[in-house]
């Protein structure tokens, strides 16, 4: 059932935070943890929808996994090449990252798995990992047009592959690393743009033989297979793409000055703060630090005069999950906020190039895009008209976004479904309206 969300007019947003925990990371944390030989402490693991489905994947997999009553959680893994046959379709939910990881790990190992995904999953394309997945071996068979549901019977005699990306995807650069753990020799993958990179540290967190060079192509990295990962304690920094809310709306509504601590502020994921920065925003870093391998700190953000900007492709992948809350954001600069590089943005949760264009328009915001561009005129600072209810297509990050949006606007902003920010941001409402802002279930706000 569709859950209707509203956000009014908001000022004075004040206060500290933690948001939940990184979800790329929580994800990953899950899988090696499957893997390894031992018991992996998760701290911090992200609880939300797609996660969860990780950890059920997981378990369907052979791992045993356990949640503590001190929030911890335990995964006791099978060890490389270990996992057990599911007994039935293993459904991914909303999760391209938790279904295309697994099917990395699946892909050299002898089991056959069915993936299955919800409607919006179900649209979103698999050729890019299907394909360097077959030459590992694997026999995979998808739907027609390459989406889910996908079978694949696992390679078992694995061949090690050398594949460079076609698309600047962490996802499927992931995949591939994932099933060279369980090849024999060397596999690698040539990354041209620098995408997240969170299962290289991971992995090498894990003891995995793991290598990275710089070539002219790109960032060679190399994992050698059939050794084993060993359990290794983490703990999971909160997701910079969920603070990118909170930050947003106290950029936009007046007079507020909001504090996010315990901040993942790895160089592969902080290009929205970057931007921001260039459009004038107020943002201080503060208590860098060093966690498990990544750099976290925290961020305070206050009500700050923007102005337009040139996003440029160079830095799409490194804020890929932050161009709807940008695009809410640059409604209230003054000028044209550009953005450019956004190709990849027409294939996530929905096709979110088209479902801002829709819904910026729909608020009274003027907004011109391309195939892979988008031009937002801001306001100059003034509340945009708002008072429109906005089509989310099961997308978390589109839902989360207008609302924010709708924080600053002069009429209220409704979401058609506000139940899908639990993929990734469980508690987001309740985290806003601490803050002072004014976001609740439709025919609740104050
Ligand atoms: C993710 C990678 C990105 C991102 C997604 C999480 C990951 O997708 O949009 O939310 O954890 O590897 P792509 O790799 O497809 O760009």
């Amino acid at each position: 059932m569709a859950e209707p969300f509203m956000a009014k007019s908001s000022s004075g947003l004040s206060g500290a935070l933690r948001v939940p925990g990184d979800k790329s990371v929580s994800h990953r944390a899950v899988m090696l943890g499957a893997l390894a030989i031992g018991e992996t402490v998760i701290e911090g693991l992200l609880e939300s929808a797609d996660v969860i489905r990780t950890v059920q994947a997981m378990a369907a997999l052979g791992a045993r996994i356990e949640r503590h009553a001190d929030n911890t959680w335990h995964v006791t893994g099978c060890g490389v090449g270990g996992f057990s046959q599911p007994e039935g379709p293993v459904d991914f939910g909303n999760s391209g990252t938790g279904a295309r990881l697994a099917a990395g790990l699946v892909a050299t190992t002898p089991v056959k798995v069915i993936f299955t995904g919800d409607e919006s999953l179900s649209k979103r394309p698999m050729k890019r990992i299907t394909e360097p997945l077959r030459l590992f071996g694997a026999q995979i068979d998808t739907a027609p047009g390459g989406t889910l549901p996908m079978r694949i019977a696992g390679a078992r005699d694995a061949v090690p592959v050398e594949y460079t990306l076609p698309v600047p995807s962490a996802q499927v650069k992931s995949a591939v690393l994932l099933a060279g753990l369980n090849a024999p020799g060397e596999t690698s993958v040539i990354e041209p743009v620098a995408c997240r990179d969170h299962t290289e540290r991971m992995l090498k967190a894990f003891g995995a033989d793991i290598r990275e060079e710089n070539t002219p192509e790109g960032k060679r990295i190399t994992v050698r297979g059939q050794g084993e990962l060993a359990a290794c304690p983490v703990t999971v920094p909160g997701d910079p793409s969920s603070a990118a809310f909170p930050l947003a709306a106290a950029l936009i509504c007046p007079d507020s000055t909001v504090t996010v601590e315990n901040v993942l502020l790895n160089p592969t994921r902080t290009g929205l703060i970057e931007t921001l920065h260039d459009m004038g925003a107020e943002i201080r870093i503060t208590n860098p630090r060093n966690s498990g391998g990544e750099i976290i700190g925290d961020l305070t953000v206050s009500t700050s005069a923007l102005h337009g900007v040139t996003a440029p492709a160079a830095r799409a992948p490194s804020m890929i999950d932050e161009y709807p809350v940008l695009a809410a954001v640059a409604a209230f600069a003054r000028g044209v906020t550009r953005m450019e590089g956004l190709a990849e943005l027409r294939v996530k949760e929905c096709d979110r190039l088209a479902a801002m264009e829709e819904g910026l328009r729909a608020c009274g915001v003027r907004v011109r895009t391309g195939e892979d561009w988008m031009e937002v005129e801001g306001s100059g600072g003034a509340p945009v008209p708002g008072g429109a209810v906005i089509a989310t297509h099961m997308d978390h990050r589109i839902a989360m976004s207008f609302l924010v949006l709708g924080l600053a606007a002069r009429e209220p902003v409704t979401v058609d479904d506000g139940a899908m920010i639990a993929t990734s941001f469980p508690g987001f409402a309740t985290l806003m309206q601490r803050l002072g802002a004014r976001i609740a279930p439709a025919g609740e706000t104050a």
